[in-house]
């Protein structure tokens, strides 16, 4: 929304200081902020959320949200199960903000999986997994996930982003490094930097750059790790698996793939993207996805070799220190995985929508940017302030994009992101993309 010289674009410098201080007008001190002692050393404000940065540039945002007429997508409810179309404010939308991709979310096998799960084991598993949380759940989950991948072992955390974060810090310390791709998800670089290795991004998806950087620093730390995702969740085009294969092998280092988008998407069985490369999953030493897209559940796994998972297990502190994952979601995510298995018809329909929607889009002159038409399609507008004003005109006409704007992309690169579903029929594509064409100009017009 705004520059790194907190600059609003779109806005006159007039408007954009009157907006400034209207965002930092301090609201009134919480109760408990004003019963603090007055001989304390250090200055009252170093006590006051609102004056931490980041909730001051929150404010900014908000109050150029309202200043601007426009809607903000975020929290907004969702009054049932949210798939290809959504209810929300009691209307109902064309959605696509669901990762939902194969359309699983709700098929009466899960549910029911996951309702018989819970008649007999309650909902939580009551402690971590290492000490009373173990139920049968976890381990049939993680045998479902190393036979998919044709890997030797798995294991599952509660969270996704809790996955790379303990992974990456149970096996990086001091001595070694961490190469991830310049558009890694926030885990992964949480991760990284906890571990306390070194760590350098290098641009995305390029591996020139990617040995230019290991030729330079590889031989300065024991071990190395390079981190990808599969299908990259802000552009929508897929790791050159190959080539990070090669160099992860001529450089000696681990290679850790992020399927969070790739799992039931890329592939003719949605087995990801080794499947898409016809590349043997053992040639990546770490697998690792999420259970809350494709597989319609709520957390994180690993796979690769049976040492990889036995030590997350006693040593990952997302894992041991933390509950093992409810039950009736370890039978949901199972009864997803076994269901996009059985049905790749899935899979097929959700690439179909996606080269359909890629195609059409391009046809309207949208600029999809490196989008390779698998599920996750980007219409790139500019500035954060056009993007917004355009998500804004579309959730009014009832279609549910989100915007994504600075810092979450550079700003000049913010856009809508699309996910698509294997739900979503053509006319769903043809309306919401003539939607866009029509709004985009609009908004690009406001912004100015
Ligand atoms: C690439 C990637 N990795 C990890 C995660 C974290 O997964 P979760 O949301 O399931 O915690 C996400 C979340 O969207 C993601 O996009």
């Amino acid at each position: 929304m705004s520059g790194d010289d907190g600059r609003i674009f779109g806005l006159g410098q007039e408007e954009q200081e009157q907006l400034r201080l209207l965002a930092l007008q301090q609201p009134p001190l919480a109760d408990a902020q004003r019963r603090r002692s007055s001989f304390s050393p250090v200055p009252e404000r170093y006590s006051l959320f609102q004056d931490l940065p980041g909730y001051k540039q929150l404010r900014l945002q908000r109050t150029l949200y309202e200043k601007m007429n426009i809607f903000r997508p975020f929290f907004s409810c969702h009054e049932r199960k949210a798939k290809e179309r959504t209810i929300i404010n009691g209307l109902e939308f064309l959605n696509f903000s669901t990762y939902d991709y194969l359309g699983l979310n709700g098929h009466p096998e899960i549910n029911k999986a996951a309702a018989d799960t819970m008649e007999i084991f309650g909902t939580s598993a009551g402690a971590s997994r290492l000490v009373a949380g173990e139920r049968p759940q976890h381990k049939a989950l993680e045998q479902a996930l190393a036979a998919c991948y044709g890997t030797e072992d798995a294991v599952v955390f509660v969270s996704g982003h809790a996955t790379n974060v303990s992974t990456l810090h149970a096996l990086m310390g001091h001595k070694d490094v961490v190469y991830h791709d310049a558009l890694a998800h926030n885990s992964v670089i949480m991760g990284a930097m906890l571990s306390g290795a070194a760590r350098y991004s290098f641009a995305h998806n390029d591996c020139e750059a990617l040995e230019r950087l290991l030729r330079q620093t590889r031989s300065k730390h024991e071990r190395a790790i390079i981190v990808t995702e599969g299908l990259f969740s802000m552009d929508g085009d897929i790791a050159s698996l190959p080539e990070l294969i090669a160099l992860k092998r001529k450089y000696t280092c681990f290679l850790m793939v992020d399927e969070a988008h790739s799992l039931g998407v890329l592939g003719p069985a949605g087995k990801g993207i080794s499947e898409h490369f016809g590349i043997s999953p053992r040639d990546v030493d770490i697998w690792m996805g999420t259970l809350s897209k494709t597989l319609c559940g709520c957390g994180g796994y690993v796979t690769g070799c049976a040492e990889l998972a036995e030590l997350l297990k006693f040593t990952a502190s997302g894992f041991v220190y933390s509950v093992g994952m409810p039950p009736p979601m370890a039978a949901a995510s199972r009864k997803a995985l076994e269901l996009m298995l059985r049905e790749p018809g899935r899979v097929a329909r959700l690439q179909a929508a996606s080269r359909f929607f890629l195609a059409e889009a391009k046809a309207r002159g949208l600029q999809t940017g490196h989008a390779q038409g698998y599920a996750v399609i980007p219409v790139i507008v500019g500035n954060s302030l056009v993007a917004g004003l355009l998500a804004s005109a579309l959730f009014e006409r009832q279609i549910n994009v989100l915007p994504i704007i600075y810092p979450a992309v550079e700003e000049g690169m913010a856009r809508l992101r699309f996910f698509l579903s294997s739900e979503h029929k053509e006319d769903d594509i043809r309306l919401a993309l003539d939607a866009v064409a029509e709004e985009l100009p609009r908004a690009a017009a406001r912004a100015n």
